[in-house]
């Protein structure tokens, strides 16, 4: 009886694992644990007086977009507003380009089921985000893996990748901020990967949560942008955007921006996923940013984390237990910083020691899909206050001591 319906797992869906971050997030939420695990934004930011007020707008104006049914595309003030927004970056493409899903996290579901056979090769850094690779455990792709550096992703690899003959489905490239190394990638290196995909007709998914939240420096160019501006129109850069680490996740709004080719295809799977992103989300989220959140809100995002990452990059800094050859990212924005112990050292057995020194991480061999990493770990920065952050790193150094 018990395998009634194990037995009946489908081949693409046996090799599922459960994302090892959502398991540690449940361990996390007891009060004495410090948490650098999650990508979790800052609690005491939630707009929520605001996000109430444009609840309150959206039910008395337009309480039939609030509570009805509505298109698979998305709410079309709310797609508008995202053409706006995305536009002032350069990403200059028509309303009908911009669909609205459920947190970015299903444009790359999406994108998996809509790209991805079996066996077929998908481009990515490695590291990569966790959560990709989660979306697409059932297509089962083959991963080239690329490497990436403080400028971002190697594009010389992937030219040489490339001229040998391989041609992957895509590249997926977290560009700013990257999830989980912090890294963003370079000015110079946008322009070439952008003339390489034209090249060698590679499309590229560009997953951009993190790029509004710069502290110091200015907005990088999304490679969406470029694209546009080479080719007249999106035609190699699918853009995934979010109001995740902008508002708030539990919203669940995002959007992708799509060549013209592929926008059909998107909404025919969605209608098959989900009918449409939650109509009151989608109501809230416009309201709240047609009344100018968004430019008031990252300011504070903008003033918070900048804080937070210099307290930690400060507390690694003076952290005496890090053995020699220790290193660390310093992000220029985003949520994460990433640590690479010396080659010896296993960060998933200083994870268990870590945790009965009550302070979370995630091991680095989580984001790399060919199993590396072992000595790399994730530190978000985002969530804890400066002291929380100095007595965290102080443990991680305990935990350390431990070992030694
Ligand atoms: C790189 C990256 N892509 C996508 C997501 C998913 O975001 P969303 O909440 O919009 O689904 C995250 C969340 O952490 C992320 O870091």
């Amino acid at each position: 009886m018990d395998s009634l319906w194990t037995d009946r797992i489908a081949a693409g869906a046996l090799g599922m694992r459960s994302s090892a971050i959502r398991d540690l997030l449940k361990l996390t939420t007891q009060p004495t644990m410090i948490s650098f695990a999650g990508g979790l934004p800052a609690p005491e930011l939630f707009p929520a007086e605001e996000l109430a007020a444009a609840s309150a707008h959206a039910l008395a104006e337009a309480p039939l977009a609030t509570l009805q049914y509505g298109p698979t595309e998305g709410f079309g003030p709310l797609r508008e507003l995202v053409a706006n927004w995305v536009g002032r970056l350069g990403i200059r493409a028509p309303t009908d380009q911009v669909l609205i899903t459920a947190g970015s996290q299903q444009g790359l579901d999406m994108l998996g089921r809509l790209l991805i056979d079996p066996g077929a090769p998908v481009a990515v850094e490695e590291p990569t985000y966790l959560g990709a690779l989660q979306a697409w455990q059932t297509c089962q792709p083959h991963y080239l893996r690329l490497p990436i550096d403080e400028d971002g992703l190697d594009v010389d690899a992937l030219e040489a990748l490339l001229a040998s003959g391989v041609r992957p489905r895509f590249l997926y490239i977290v560009s700013c901020f990257q999830n989980p190394t912090g890294v963003t990638l370079a000015p110079e290196r946008r322009v070439r990967l952008v003339e390489l995909a034209a090249r060698y007709q590679l499309p590229i998914v560009e997953d951009d949560p993190y790029g509004e939240l710069y502290y110091g420096g200015q907005r990088s160019t999304p490679l969406a942008a470029i694209d546009i501006a080479m080719h007249g129109e999106p035609r190699y850069v699918v853009y995934l955007g979010t109001l995740s680490k902008l508002l708030a996740p539990g919203l669940r709004v995002g959007w992708i921006v799509a060549p013209r080719t592929l926008v059909d295809r998107l909404v025919m799977l969605k209608q098959g996923l989900d009918l449409h992103t939650g109509s009151m989300a989608q109501a809230v989220a416009y309201y709240a940013c047609r009344d100018g959140l968004l430019d008031r809100h990252i300011p504070r995002l903008r003033a918070l984390y900048g804080e937070r990452r210099d307290a930690m990059l400060a507390a690694l800094a003076s952290e005496r237990a890090l053995p020699v050859g220790t290193r660390w990212t310093r992000p220029d924005g985003g949520m994460f910083l990433w640590l690479t112990l010396p080659a010896e050292d296993d960060a998933e057995a200083l994870l268990a020691r870590a945790l009965a020194e009550q302070v979370a991480f995630v091991p680095g061999r989580q984001f790399h899909p060919g199993g590396g990493g072992a000595n790399t770990l994730r530190l978000n920065f985002s969530h804890s206050g400066p002291p929380q952050i100095a007595e965290g790193v102080r443990r991680i150094g305990a935990a350390l001591r431990v070992h030694a």
